[in-house]
């Protein structure tokens, strides 16, 4: 740990004040420890630090925003609760809430609609990070949580923050990003939460040493096949789907219910919002956009997907992972 896990308040605000920053994103960023935070977010990350106490049998899912944390949020809350909440049910939860709120944030109070207080859930937990893994708690690791790592292809990733970027931005009245510029920036690893690569390079090489607490999944592969996705999330949780659900589909019905199509169909995806701790105020319908693979030929040039490509290939040289 760091002297800094101790502090709160004022002290911690004054600790982040002290921090390097950058200009370019609508926020600013605040470099802590290699990664770039909002001012908020790093808060957060911070509190969680110092107060979040991590469970053996807690399921932690971990992605960069924009990888499709959303969908990951729905796709194991379904499997998870399904002895619960059986498949079929009218008052099934994903109808009526956003799977943004199924799942809580450790580090963003209020994104898991309303202040959900991570120590009072019964275990086993769910929880969500947007946390860079050697930022998590060390009992994370120690006591053996865990963790679904959720990944994307960075062009795709980058086209979606920027649409998502300017949203909030176009809410609170001001201008838009250009391309070029969210572009330059996140080709030299400046971006919320970024370096992408560093942030998924963690993950993979946990999930490499230790494929039992961490499962490593990336976003095309459960466009590709998500009932395949389905299965080992349900493996891995250790709720593995049995012959009879096997018999009656359901790897497909969860699937089903959590496809694009189902939830963008539903009326809590299109209306209502969240206000976070850091007076941003995100639309439900904010996070349901064109949900695709390949969605960047159509912001950026063959030749700027092509230098993103290599410059993350550089990065993740040697290390198995490859996008
Ligand atoms: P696009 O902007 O490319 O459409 P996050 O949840 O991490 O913020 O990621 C948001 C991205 O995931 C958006 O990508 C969004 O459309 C996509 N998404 C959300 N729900 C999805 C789903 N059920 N299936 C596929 N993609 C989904």
């Amino acid at each position: 740990s760091s002297p800094e896990d101790a502090l709160s308040g004022e002290s911690l605000k004054d600790f982040i004040s002290s921090l390097p920053s950058r200009e370019g994103w609508p926020q600013t960023l605040i470099q802590y420890k290699g990664y770039w935070f909002k001012p908020g977010m790093l808060e957060g990350v911070l509190r969680t630090r110092r107060a979040f106490l991590p469970r053996a049998d807690d399921v932690v899912l971990a992605t960069q925003p924009k990888c499709g944390t959303t969908w990951l949020k729905a796709l194991a809350f379904t499997v998870a609760t399904r002895s619960r909440h059986g498949l079929g049910a009218a008052d099934h939860p994903l109808l009526t809430r956003h799977a943004q709120h199924l799942v809580p944030f450790i580090e963003i109070p209020g994104a898991g609609g309303g202040h959900v207080d991570t120590d009072t859930l019964p275990s086993p937990r769910l929880l969500a990070t947007h946390m860079p893994m050697s930022l998590l708690r060390p009992e994370t690791r120690s006591l053996g949580c865990r963790v679904v790592y959720l990944c994307r292809d960075p062009k795709d990733t980058l086209v979606s923050r920027l649409h998502f970027e300017n949203k909030l931005v176009a809410r609170a009245g001001g201008a838009g990003l250009s391309m070029d510029d969210a572009y330059d920036m996140f080709c030299e690893g400046f971006s919320p939460y970024g370096p992408f690569w560093d942030h998924c390079l963690e993950y993979w090489e946990e999930s490499v040493a230790r494929p039992d607490t961490v499962l490593f999944l990336k976003y095309e592969e459960i466009k590709s096949d998500p009932a395949r996705v389905v299965r080992r999330l349900a493996s891995f949780l250790g709720v593995p789907l049995t012959e009879e659900e096997e018999r009656s589909g359901v790897a497909e019905e969860v699937a089903r219910m959590c496809s694009f199509e189902t939830l963008t169909g539903l009326e809590v995806n299109q209306v209502g919002g969240v206000s976070h701790g850091n007076r941003v105020h995100v639309d439900n319908s904010v996070f349901y956009r064109k949900g695709e693979v390949g969605d960047w030929a159509n912001h950026m040039s063959r030749e700027m997907g092509e230098k993103l490509d290599r410059i993350v290939q550089e990065k993740l040289q040697g290390s198995g992972l490859v996008f």
